[in-house]
């Protein structure tokens, strides 16, 4: 089903389930031999959503050896390179001093309980309200403890969530690490701007911001074929291209950068390598010069 204004869901249902999935690949990474990650309460959370495709795909069952997309080691090292970035992302912001952190659309987003947190760190985590009532509550079930100060902003982020963050005890006079991960593409392209502009506004000088920058050039059709063949390999019985926003927009890098961010772009191919992973020749022709971008907001002048 087609997205429209103000749509809401929970973690099984529309863009709620893609937080399912998400944490599922979490899940069986952590479950590798030697895994390339640690996300301990991925595979619960997704059993506790209780969707079976994404189940499945915790367990390894949808998992075909050398399929371009379902080949478990293929798998495992795309999730393992995307979570080791944000995880490194706030790590080394705290290492820098950064003591405040916003989790932006932090789905079953574990960091605020598995990372090693300063300790006076506090944590925002914002998403739609089912979304965030069910993690917190079966976290909490489980017996896991947050390793910050934790503070859960149920919103829309299309609605004032810069108000209900401040509401919720958010200092904008203090530097903040934010992470938009896996989010842009669920906003229509002026809520992404709209979301960089209430960023950058709520940003003290030397804030830090990590989110994954789509080249424009690299959303083609085959682009979109392939996703939504993903979404059908996996058993989803919704297509992720119907949940996507996938006309014109700014890109995440051109459009911080006009706004007083110092942006870089790890392409997707550098970020494999850091971890001494090959990147798949057969996706090169997708990312174009796609990859992860990082960007510390500049004192100004
Ligand atoms: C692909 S998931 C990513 C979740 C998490 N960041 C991760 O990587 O595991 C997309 C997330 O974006 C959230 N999201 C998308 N659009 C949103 C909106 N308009 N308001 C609040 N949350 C939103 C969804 O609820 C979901 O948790």
């Amino acid at each position: 089903m087609a997205r429209t204004d103000g749509d809401n869901w929970d973690l099984a249902t529309s863009v709620g389930a893609t937080a399912t999935g998400v944490a599922a690949s979490r899940a069986l990474a952590t479950k590798q031999p030697d895994p390339l990650i640690n996300d301990p309460f991925a595979d619960a959370l997704v059993r506790a959503v209780g969707l079976e495709h994404s189940i499945r795909l915790a367990d390894g069952e949808v998992c075909v050896e050398g399929d371009l997309m379902l080949d478990r080691e293929r798998m495992c090292e795309q999730i393992a390179v995307r979570t080791r970035f944000f995880d490194d992302f706030f790590l080394a912001a705290a290492d820098a001093g950064i003591r405040q952190a916003v989790i932006l659309a932090s789905g079953l987003d574990t960091r605020a309980y598995r990372l090693a947190w300063p300790a006076d760190s506090v944590v925002f985590e914002v998403d739609q309200p089912a979304v965030l009532e069910f993690k917190t509550r079966t976290l909490t079930d489980l017996g896991a403890e947050p390793a910050a100060e934790l503070h859960t902003v149920p919103i829309d982020l299309r609605d004032d969530w810069p108000a209900a963050l401040r509401d919720n005890g958010f200092d904008p006079q203090l530097p903040t690490a934010w992470i938009a991960e896996g989010l842009l593409i669920y906003l229509p392209p002026e809520a992404q701007d709209r979301l960089f502009d209430n960023i950058t506004a709520l940003s003290a000088p030397g804030s830090r911001l990590a989110t994954e920058h789509m080249d424009a050039a690299s959303l083609t059709e085959k682009w979109s074929e392939r996703v939504s063949e993903w979404s059908k390999k996996v058993g989803s019985d919704v297509d992720l291209m119907d949940l996507f926003y996938s006309g014109e927009r700014t890109s995440a890098r051109d459009h911080l950068t006009a706004s007083g961010w110092d942006a870089t772009v790890q392409p997707t191919r550098a970020a494999y390598a850091s971890h001494g992973f090959p990147y798949p020749e057969e996706l090169d022709d997708l990312a174009g010069d796609s990859g992860y971008l990082s960007a510390t907001l500049k004192t100004p002048n």
